[in-house]
């Protein structure tokens, strides 16, 4: 494929465009249980005005376009005082949660190497619930994942195993509230006073929970205590662009003092350019996502938030009922937001999964891993509020319909196969194979997941990193003329 001899015209970019969306999954109207926020209509309008009015802005340079850190500013202090953090609290505008978590884990290592040289290998102790960025962000900054498993009825850290993998080499522990699998709150007080008896950082990944738990609360909602009031915590992640309904690409990273905060920041003379003075990783930087989560948050408000809170709380309770009244179901932990996650031991939720995805629904996969068996997730959103209902009656029927689907016969005859099978030994050529045998090779996804899921669910972890790598890198590729 090559660019374009001559452009488009207007009509046939945008034709184009909307062409290639005929496969996604139809967000829009509230049958898909994950990845989308969408705040309704007309917030979406002003987000998106918003959004195009400082696309080519570019905080880069807060000299060029002082807006760019008005914006950041007011951003970081209303999420600040959400979370009850004091006037020394201090923050920057991130992409996402991810980028937000490796800051904090960055801070963590960069302060350790200032003020503990003698630790060669950093540790960051994190509960097994915790979400995967923070392995990314170890893997990016050479630090070591030290993952500790949770509590297997309630899935909440627990403070005590945390406390007994403390080595003299830990530099940074992690809670969530909430975490994604099974959204329930870590005892955050707890690790709280862990971290300050061991003289440690402690992170609070709020990127999912961090902006409706509070509304919960006022709800009368009984939630956790997470926030900066909390004794022992030095830094929490909060997305705007999930629960506040931001644009994609906004979250916030926010440090209990600025103290911490330098570690953060990166600066480069060593070249022969312009200073480079970055507090987040990204250098060139649009202002689009920034303006469209000060338009959001100003937009709804803080009255708008809380209906929104009070309509997916409803919406969860009714879920959670609805699911504990299927044959066959049974929920993980107890939500304590508007996510839902739950198994089963008579079917294969990966069938279930499939069926529903026929019917027009598509709800979320999650292989097991530790004490948590592979479960379906839902991510609860105000623009579902019509489907609670029929998807309830839906996935009723299609647990009765999975109970007559042959399952586990691929993952069983694999198994075998498998058994010894040291992954770092594995080459390219029998991941292959291995991705054909499960139906997943090529450049096009499979219709139905089942099988690919139980294979990958049914495989040690370090080969199910290696197959997904060499599934992914297949998968993107030129494509067809
Ligand atoms: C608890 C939690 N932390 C971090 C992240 C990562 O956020 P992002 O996908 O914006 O990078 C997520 C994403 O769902 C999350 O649920």
């Amino acid at each position: 494929m090559e660019i374009p001899k001559q452009g488009l015209s207007k009509d046939e970019v945008f034709r184009r465009l909307e062409a290639f969306r005929a496969d996604d999954m139809p967000w829009r109207d509230g049958r898909t249980w994950a990845y989308v926020y969408d705040p309704g209509r007309e917030a979406e309008e002003i987000i998106k005005r918003a959004f195009s009015m400082y696309l080519t802005e570019n905080a880069l340079d807060p000299t060029v376009f002082p807006s760019m850190m008005r914006l950041e500013n007011e951003l970081v202090a209303m999420a600040a005082r959400h979370l009850r953090g004091n006037e020394h609290v201090v923050g920057n505008f991130t992409s996402g949660g991810t980028e937000s978590i490796l800051l904090a884990v960055k801070t963590a290592r960069d302060r350790a190497r200032d003020l503990r040289p003698e630790i060669r290998e950093p540790e960051l102790l994190l509960p097994s619930t915790a979400h995967a960025a923070f392995h990314k962000a170890c893997h990016y900054l050479d630090v070591r994942p030290v993952s500790v498993p949770v509590d297997p009825k309630t899935f909440k850290a627990d403070p005590e195993a945390m406390r007994a993998a403390i080595t003299k080499n830990t530099i940074l522990m992690v809670g969530s509230a909430v975490s994604y699998a099974h959204g329930v709150v870590d005892p955050i007080r707890e690790l709280g006073e862990i971290a300050l008896e061991n003289d440690l950082l402690l992170h609070v990944d709020g990127c999912m929970g961090g902006f409706l738990l509070p509304y919960f609360r006022r709800l009368g909602a009984s939630v956790p205590d997470f926030e900066f009031h909390v004794p022992g915590v030095t830094s929490i992640s909060m997305d705007f662009h999930k629960y506040a309904f931001a644009a994609k690409g906004a979250s916030v990273i926010l440090h209990r003092s600025k103290e911490l905060r330098k570690y953060q920041i990166y600066a480069c003379s060593n070249w022969t350019g312009y200073t480079v003075i970055n507090p987040t990783v990204q250098s060139t930087k649009s202002g689009g996502p920034l303006a469209a989560a000060w338009a959001a948050l100003s937009f709804i408000g803080d009255d708008g938030y809380l209906e929104i809170a009070r309509t997916v709380l409803e919406m969860t309770r009714a879920i959670a009922d609805g699911v504990r009244r299927i044959p066959g179901l049974r929920l993980l932990g107890e939500p304590e937001m508007n996510l839902v996650a739950f198994t089963s031991d008579e079917v294969s939720v990966f069938h279930v999964i499939d069926e529903m995805k026929q019917r027009g629904w598509y709800i979320q996969p999650q292989l097991g891993y530790g004490n948590s068996k592979e479960n379906i997730h839902l991510s609860i959103n105000p623009a579902s509020v019509r489907w609670v209902e029929p998807m309830l009656a839906d996935l009723r029927e299609c647990v009765e319909k999975a109970r007559s689907m042959p399952s586990g016969d691929l993952a069983s005859k694999l198994g075998p196969a498998l058994e010894g099978l040291d992954p770092a030994t594995v080459g390219d050529e029998q991941l292959r194979a291995m991705l054909a045998m499960a139906g997943a090779g090529g450049a096009s996804l499979p219709s139905r997941m089942a099988e690919v899921n139980e294979v990958m669910n049914a495989l040690p972890v370090k080969l199910r990193e290696k197959l997904l790598v060499a599934y992914l890198n297949d998968l993107y590729r030129q494509p067809d003329e």
